[in-house]
């Protein structure tokens, strides 16, 4: 089938099923053409708490619709590619967490949003890239086991000096690969740039840059600011908002190496195949998903 066509049957089955198509904004430019909302993890979750629909196609990895589930029990969540998970994600796991947290008695369980149900079900308070820096803050206790991003854990700790932050050896292979050579090389071909990075980066490309925030952040920051050109130190995705809603200015990939293998598995022919089989449909266990909602709800009635 021609794009045209695949696009014009989604339209029709998006109707048809009464559907909403959400896409993060790391999926591939087809995706984000067809979707009707496109966002970073906070504002997707918020979107999905509220949206008025039968059937949410959650273009973006396993984590990603679960949340949407989590907050939505009553409608349909469909994952377009069953295979989309996150390896950072899968760092953590209920049972190893439940023993982490016997060796920290005291601490608040602040878990960053890339994790699976089970894990939040373990958790006090989840977090966003976005948020987590305020979410931190907010915490009572001065001990707080962060999982799963060590690199995100690091960034926080900066930020917010007066916690003990309890990091987990967690890390997304995407952004913790980029090496401050990389940095150094694009500033030196670019001096003129502003370096926007992810806080899932390490702490020596975080320090060196003019900006840190999630994606949507980074691609506010970028449409309001005077500046001209920028190098962009997140996956590759984000540079479709940013080339399309900024057609003056320049975008310069940090490294060549940020793509998400896994966010990169939808395409436009898995989101009609999902509309049209209704695949793959994401149910969880009634207990876990309550103890998961509890967690994330505190976050959304901070941020
Ligand atoms: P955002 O919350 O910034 O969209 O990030 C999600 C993610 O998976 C980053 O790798
Ligand atoms: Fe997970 Fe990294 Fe992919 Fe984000 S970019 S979904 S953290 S592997």
């Amino acid at each position: 089938m021609k794009k045209e066509e695949i696009v014009k049957e989604i339209l029709e089955l998006k109707k048809k099923r009464n559907a909403v198509i959400v896409a993060h904004n790391y999926q591939v430019d087809d995706v984000q053409e067809v979707a009707d909302v496109i966002g970073d993890s906070l504002a997707l979750s918020k979107y999905c708490a509220d949206v008025k629909k039968d059937v949410i196609v959650f273009c973006g990895v396993h984590f990603m619709a679960e949340s949407a589930k989590i907050l939505s029990p009553d409608k349909i969540v469909l994952l377009p590619e069953i295979d989309a998970g996150c390896p950072m994600a899968d760092m953590v796991t209920k049972e190893a967490l439940i023993e982490e947290k016997k060796k920290h008695p005291n601490a608040t369980v602040v878990c960053y949003i890339n994790s699976s149900a089970e894990v939040k079900s373990e958790c006090d308070i989840c977090c966003t890239s976005s948020n987590a820096v305020n979410i931190v803050r907010s915490v009572k206790s001065k001990d707080i086991l962060f999982v799963p991003d060590m690199n995100l854990g690091s960034y926080v700790a900066k930020m917010v000096p007066d916690k003990n932050i309890i990091l987990w050896e967690g890390y997304c292979i995407t952004h913790h690969r980029i090496k401050i050579s990389e940095l150094e090389r694009a500033k030196e071909l670019r001096p003129n740039a502003k370096v926007l990075v992810h806080p899932e980066c390490q702490p020596d490309i975080v320090a060196a840059a003019d900006f840190v925030g999630s994606t949507k952040q980074i691609i506010d920051y970028a449409a309001n600011s005077p500046d001209k050109e920028f190098i962009i130190g997140t996956e590759m995705g984000v540079l479709f908002k940013l080339k399309r809603d900024n057609p003056d200015k320049s975008f310069y990939l940090l490294s060549q190496g940020l793509v998400c293998p896994n966010m990169k598995k939808t395409s436009l022919l898995s989101v009609y195949r999902s509309l049209k089989e209704m695949n793959y449909e994401i149910n969880l266990d009634e207990t876990i998903r309550l103890k998961a909602k509890k967690a994330l709800d505190n976050m959304l009635e901070i941020s």
